[in-house]
């Protein structure tokens, strides 16, 4: 049997030439692999035929939506993850769970390496070959767009020669990857920053400056994990696939951001992710109700940290994990409900309640029946300052 190779197949132009170009240039066998992570449009059985259309020896489909959601997508959200405080990693979060399936299968099949249909210029080809080190050592990437020099106009080429049954589908100009969590849009007239965003672009979302009436969620969490919705229970990927739908009609989550890449170069990016950007909203309400002052403002930090690390490829390192701990025990009491209003592109906190909630009427109320003792604030306030008081003494002696 000669080698073979498990390409990470997603059933578009790229990847689709990849198999017959990879086989050219290695000899080796190419299995295809397609991972259903929620990106909807095309059938899967139809992406599973046209692999072996264009000459892959095995095509395999998997549907790992819900544990794409339980896995990925709600570590994120209990890390409140936005990258440069923006952009909910919608890509990086699917590159782990992809690369684990590229490294299992290439294990099962006995296949010594992987492959995947990146450009040399983003993140993607880092966080693939990172996560797939990290998982498989032994196992070789390749990568033949930038490795193999496969460019579009050879791809159409190729495919037009060989008749590869692949849809030319009025060719797109911008390069967009889509998952449950959102969708990314990158290049064509773009990539001039000064240009703005048309309403064509988007597809989870509907034109915020439409006048509609606001509707109403309440998102019931349970340790940091949605749970409901309007009372109505759900799967991580129900509660997100819902609220893609409701948050989406009132064009919430719309993102248009010049973001620095690992590889070093800043680009603009367009973005829709209404689930994601309003779930993020209310987890952060929750926890601000339910976890105290000190361990809330390091969570932040650490928050900040762990979007660097899955931006960067670095799903499977030891920090990451180390820091999920973290992240984790800070949910014991981030359970309750957050009501959001909806509308006009933005998602608004209206009501929070917790049987875990911190917040005590009596403590803060300004009517009678408080039970905060003001007297002591007075001799607080003399120590808290004490550092501050003797430093100025010394500087402003002299003066
Ligand atoms: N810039 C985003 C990221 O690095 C989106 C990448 C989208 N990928 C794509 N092939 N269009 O995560």
């Amino acid at each position: 049997m000669s080698e073979r190779v498990v390409l990470a197949y997603s059933g578009g132009l790229d990847t689709s030439v990849g198999i017959g170009w990879l086989k050219d240039a290695t000899g080796k066998e190419v299995v295809a692999l397609a991972i259903d992570v929620g990106q909807g449009g095309e059938d899967m059985d139809d992406i599973r035929q046209r692999a072996l259309d264009c000459g892959a020896v095995e095509s395999i489909v998997v549907d790992a939506r819900e544990e794409f959601a339980s896995d990925y997508l709600m570590p994120a959200l209990k890390a409140n993850a936005l990258y440069q405080k923006t952009y909910p990693l919608v890509s990086a979060l699917s590159r782990p769970l992809i690369a684990k399936y590229l490294a299992s299968t290439a294990k099962q099949l006995g296949a010594n390496s992987v492959a995947h249909g990146c450009t040399g210029k983003g993140n993607d080809q880092v966080r693939f070959e990172a996560a797939v080190a990290a998982l498989a050592p032994d196992l070789t990437s390749i990568a033949p767009v930038r490795d193999l020099a496969l460019t579009r106009d050879k791809a159409i080429i190729y495919a037009e020669e060989r008749n590869l049954p692949i849809r030319q589908s009025a060719a797109s100009p911008y390069s967009i990857d889509k998952n449950v969590w959102g969708r990314a849009v990158e290049t064509g007239f773009l990539e001039d920053p000064w240009n703005a965003p048309i309403e064509d672009l988007y597809e989870y979302t509907q034109d915020p400056s439409i006048a509609r009436e606001a509707d109403e969620v309440t998102i019931t969490f349970a340790q940091g994990i949605p749970v409901a919705i309007d009372g109505v229970s759900f799967t991580p990927l129900g509660i997100v696939e819902e609220l893609n739908v409701l948050a989406g009609k009132h064009g919430v989550g719309r993102i248009d951001v010049v973001e620095d890449r690992l590889v070093g170069i800043k680009s603009r990016e367009v973005y829709e992710a209404p689930a994601a950007m309003a779930l993020i909203q209310a987890h952060e309400a929750l926890e601000s109700l339910t976890i105290e002052r000190d361990l809330n403002r390091y969570k932040r930090g650490v928050e900040a940290e762990w979007s660097n690390l899955v931006y960067d490829g670095l799903w499977f390192s030891s920090l990451k994990r180390s820091l999920d701990v973290f992240i984790d025990d800070t949910q014991k009491y981030v359970s309750g409900d957050i009501r959001l209003k909806l509308q006009g592109g933005r998602a608004v906190v209206t009501g929070q309640r917790s049987e875990q909630s911190l917040y005590d009427f009596d403590l803060a109320t300004y009517d009678t029946g408080d039970t905060f003792d003001q007297s002591l604030s007075k001799g607080f306030i003399e120590i808290w300052s004490l550092p501050s008081k003797i430093s100025a003494r010394r500087d402003l002696a002299g003066k």
